[in-house]
């Protein structure tokens, strides 16, 4: 996949990160249409890019902008190939101090414009015969690096980790998705401005500045955002530090499930119960990934949708065949007894404000 005579928006694309991918989309021979709050750096960023790149204005977390933008897109490029939701906000502070309007702003811009973003030019692409890719900013804190801190931006952060899935496995053939997880960047993220409303943030302190100074270069980690996508990658990552997290989170996880419900033979069909009967799409699994899978688990069976890409599986291979099945089977039964609500059921202990459920055939014979 190459970025020549393609289509490209971007939001956030005023500074950082987003601005550093407008415009290597634009020296890797793409038109990009660059979309922001700041009007007065957009004019600058388009007129620095030159040739190919224009401007509008676009807040991401009013949904009627982003579908202006998509409309100014199909007007001045034709279409949309590449569509970066990008923008995104971040404030400091305890989660326990932070005002409920601090809240609404950060989940408005990161987890609302992010989706109204990806929903829009996913719909766009769909009909468009060549399709098109959405990329979702996220961060390594979608991934387990808990930002201390930074709550609501840390959960903003996982919220895009789960669009972005679920936006990949609901897509059709010829829309494909990536999602960004860079580490630390050396951008402006955070001294910008906020709503009417709310205290200025804090001057950065020296600390902090030095932290940032250390970040990627805001370049770098654009050429790696576009070398993930013409790679077909769902996860593009930058920071080989950030899998420490991801696999200290899947560890401590790992540990709860061994110890509390470990794995049986059959334990998947009892799962299948509550979930939807369907298995995980199969769409866009380079061959490169399975490679990738393969070399994690080379004796393991090879299940790329579901498990297989996280370290530290094997554990819980260890711990299935360890586990006496008839005690997980008697904990189960004695466990589906008590009252409970089934998302199967047609029961009336539902809850009342959602529709009735749709009878299903379960899989797996019962
Ligand atoms: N800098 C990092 O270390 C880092 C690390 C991981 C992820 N990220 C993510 O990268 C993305 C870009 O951040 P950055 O570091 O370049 O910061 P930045 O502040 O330089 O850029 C963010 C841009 O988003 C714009 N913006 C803010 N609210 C908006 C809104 N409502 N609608 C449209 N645009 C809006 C800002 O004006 C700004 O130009 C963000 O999603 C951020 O969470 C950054």
């Amino acid at each position: 996949m190459d970025f020549a005579d393609k289509r490209a928006v971007v939001t956030g694309a005023a500074s950082g990160i987003g601005r550093a991918i407008a415009a290597e989309l634009a020296a890797r021979g793409a038109r990009v249409l660059l979309a922001d709050i700041d009007s007065v750096r957009l004019e600058e960023a388009v007129a620095a890019i030159g040739a190919g790149a224009s401007w509008q204005l676009c807040d991401v977390s009013d949904h009627a902008q982003v579908e202006a933008l998509a409309a100014t897109a199909s007007e001045r490029l034709g279409g949309c190939d590449f569509a970066f939701a990008n923008a995104g906000v971040i404030t400091s502070g305890r989660m326990t101090r932070m005002s409920p309007t601090e809240v609404d702003w950060i989940l408005g811009v990161n987890v609302r414009g992010t989706w109204s973003t990806a929903t829009v030019f996913a719909r766009m692409m769909q009909d468009q015969t060549e399709g098109g890719h959405i990329v979702l900013t996220g961060s390594e804190h979608s991934l387990g690096l808990q930002h201390a801190g930074a709550a609501i931006y840390t959960a903003s952060k996982h919220a895009v980790l789960g669009l972005a899935e679920v936006l990949r496995a609901e897509a059709p053939e010829n829309l494909s998705v990536s999602l960004f997880c860079p580490g630390l960047v050396g951008t402006a993220l955070g001294s910008g401005p906020r709503p009417e409303g709310l205290a200025a943030s804090p001057p950065q302190s020296e600390a902090g500045r030095m932290i940032q100074a250390r970040g990627m270069s805001a370049e770098e980690a654009a050429r790696r955002a576009l070398d993930g996508v013409a790679a077909g990658e769902f996860y593009i990552v930058t920071h080989p530090h950030s899998l420490r997290a991801a696999e200290q989170r899947f560890h401590e996880i790992e540990g709860a499930f061994a110890r509390q419900a470990p794995w049986f033979e059959g334990a998947e069909k009892v799962g299948r119960q509550f979930g939807d009967g369907r298995s995980h799409r199969r769409a866009q699994k380079p061959p490169e990934l399975e490679e990738t899978n393969r070399a994690i688990h080379p004796s393991g069976p090879h299940r790329p949708d579901r498990f297989a890409v996280v370290p530290g599986l094997h554990e819980l291979r260890r711990c299935r065949a360890a586990a006496t099945p008839g005690s997980c089977l008697k904990r189960t039964a004695a466990r589906s007894s008590a009252p409970r609500w089934n998302p199967g059921s047609t029961s009336s202990t539902r809850p009342t404000n959602m529709p009735a459920a749709r009878p299903r055939r379960l899989p797996g014979g019962h």
